[in-house]
């Protein structure tokens, strides 16, 4: 198979470039941008790949072409033909080769979100780049004590993150628990969003949207649009639910059904927690248990408002976004209750007691300052780093700089150096007035303070949402690893426009 798409379909449009405004009703029937999409079908789920005997090895190879979305054939980019790409099932002390294959017109590589590997190397290397027409062997080691949870992999090359992710590369990677806990389905659901053309490729993104983050005109479950989940009454199903989103946040509802969440991230808590809502930054995950009432249910994301640049036109409480969702926000799936009601399930167990590192000594604190500033030359004066690097290697914020300490990302300089094995304390500042979702690698954090309140009780993610003009503290045991790799905002435009740091722990 040739590729077909033209990398033309990711470059940089002009500003309101196919700036179609598509109205909420207009979304909900699934017409974004004119792409001709059909809903409704029943919910399908990416092929499954598990690991036996402690290995796993695949093949994913990252090309563009014809692929299923929203229920049509598509031009958009995928791994292995499919999006989202294989799951893979894994277990703790799992040795897990991936030949990742370049079949795209730019450089990619792979990073395995969440998991706790090396960063060295050929394991979870975030500073490697595959050039189109090549391939790279990488080997990820699961140590024995590895949490189980819900984690995913995605492209990481500085630049085209963003474009790589919203033109369709992703795929869900579950480490399975010791325990199982009993349920009568499980399922993944890996949530993304794009906008298609009436042709069915890939949409142009405007400057503009790149600044506030795009988001797409279509929202999918597994690829599809608005499918629908099957259950009897009283069954308790677990959904494993990714954002792998460009930059949109859910916040996700499924009125009438009891919903507890066990956890995020690779998080879990001790005892499942009843909820109504969730709410999951792009790259966070939810580990959701629902129980299943007779009756038909929309599971929904509601708008959220994640700020708007200050003083723009932009703005309002979808991002700024160009398809405003409603109050009713976006109907993702239909989960449609019937027949016979089920047996009981045992209990939940409960899980072990997670780690507090509240109760350690910490070694040493810090502060990220995450800041937007005008101008090529960064306007602001608190901004010393030269964007020269940062813009060159973006796609084209141009009008506005996204910085970590003043400083946009340069994969020759290390922003922070820790000692292997320090607990730190972490103080994540937003002086800017737009979210951003705070990802390191490898580490999780604990939340320890959202703008100067403590959390009470262990909360662990790999993406923690910082408000506008708001901080969060967090802790970070640096355990098990030496060697590069980085942190970000997980809106993928603005780790693109630079907002990435380097850190060492050695
Ligand atoms: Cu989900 Cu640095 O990435
Ligand atoms: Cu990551
Ligand atoms: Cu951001």
């Amino acid at each position: 198979m040739q590729p077909v798409s033209r990398r033309s379909a990711l470059i940089l449009g002009g500003v309101g470039a196919a700036a179609t405004v598509t109205g909420a009703a207009g979304l909900l029937s699934g017409w974004g941008l004119g792409f001709p999409a059909a809903g409704g079908q029943d919910l399908s789920e990416p092929q499954a790949l598990q690991s036996a005997d402690g290995r796993l090895q695949v093949k994913l190879s990252a090309a563009p072409g014809q692929v299923r979305i929203a229920g049509r054939d598509a031009n958009a980019l995928s791994y292995n033909g499919s999006l989202p790409g294989p799951t893979l099932f894994l277990r703790p002390g799992d040795r897990v080769n991936v030949s990742l294959e370049n079949r795209l017109a730019d450089p990619t590589n792979l990073h395995v979100h969440g998991l706790h590997v090396s960063p060295e190397g050929n394991s979870d290397n975030a500073l490697v780049s595959v050039e189109p027409g090549m391939s790279f062997d990488y080997e990820y080691r699961l140590p024995l004590n590895h949490p189980p949870g819900v984690y995913w992999y995605h492209p990481h090359r500085h630049g085209s993150a963003a474009d790589q992710i919203f033109g369709g590369l992703y795929g869900a990677i579950i480490v399975q628990d010791s325990q199982p806990v009993p349920v009568s389905r499980e399922r993944v659901l890996v949530i993304s969003d794009i906008s298609l053309t009436g042709g069915g490729s890939i949409a142009a993104v405007s400057a503009m949207e790149k600044m506030v983050g795009r988001e797409g005109a279509l929202v999918l479950v597994n690829g599809q649009l608005n499918p629908v989940l099957a259950a009897r009454p009283g069954e308790r199903e677990r959904w494993r639910i990714i954002n792998a989103c460009t930059s949109r946040y859910l916040k996700l509802r499924l009125d009438g059904q009891e919903l507890q969440l066990l956890g995020m991230d690779s998080g879990r808590y001790q005892s499942p927690r009843n909820v109504d809502e969730v709410l999951l930054a792009p790259g966070n995950r939810a580990d959701l248990l629902v129980t299943a009432a007779d009756g038909t249910a929309v599971l929904r994301t509601l708008p959220v408002d994640r700020g708007s640049m200050a003083g723009s036109m932009m703005g309002g409480n979808n991002g700024g976004g160009r398809f405003p969702a409603g109050p009713d926000g976006t109907a993702l799936a239909t989960f449609a209750v019937a027949g016979a009601p089920a047996a009981a399930l045992a209990p939940v167990p409960s899980q072990p007691v997670p780690r507090d590192l509240r109760s350690l000594a910490v070694t040493a604190h810090r502060e990220l300052v995450f800041a937007m500033g005008m101008g090529m030359n960064n306007g602001g004066a608190d901004m010393g780093g030269g964007m020269g690097g940062g813009m060159g290697g973006g796609t084209g914020s141009g009008m506005m700089s996204f910085t970590i300490n003043g400083r946009a990302f340069d994969p020759a300089r290390v922003d922070t150096t820790v000692s292997a094995g320090a607990v730190e304390e972490w103080t994540l500042r937003n002086t800017s007035p737009m979210d951003h979702p705070v990802h390191l690698h490898v580490w999780p954090m604990q939340i320890v303070e959202q703008a100067g309140r403590p959390v009470d009780s262990p909360v662990w993610q790999d993406v923690v949402n910082v408000p506008a003009r708001s901080s969060v503290r967090v802790r970070i045991a640096f355990d098990d690893f030496t060697g590069k790799t980085v942190y970000h905002c997980h809106i993928l435009d603005h780790e693109d426009s630079g907002m990435m740091g380097l850190i060492e722990a050695r």
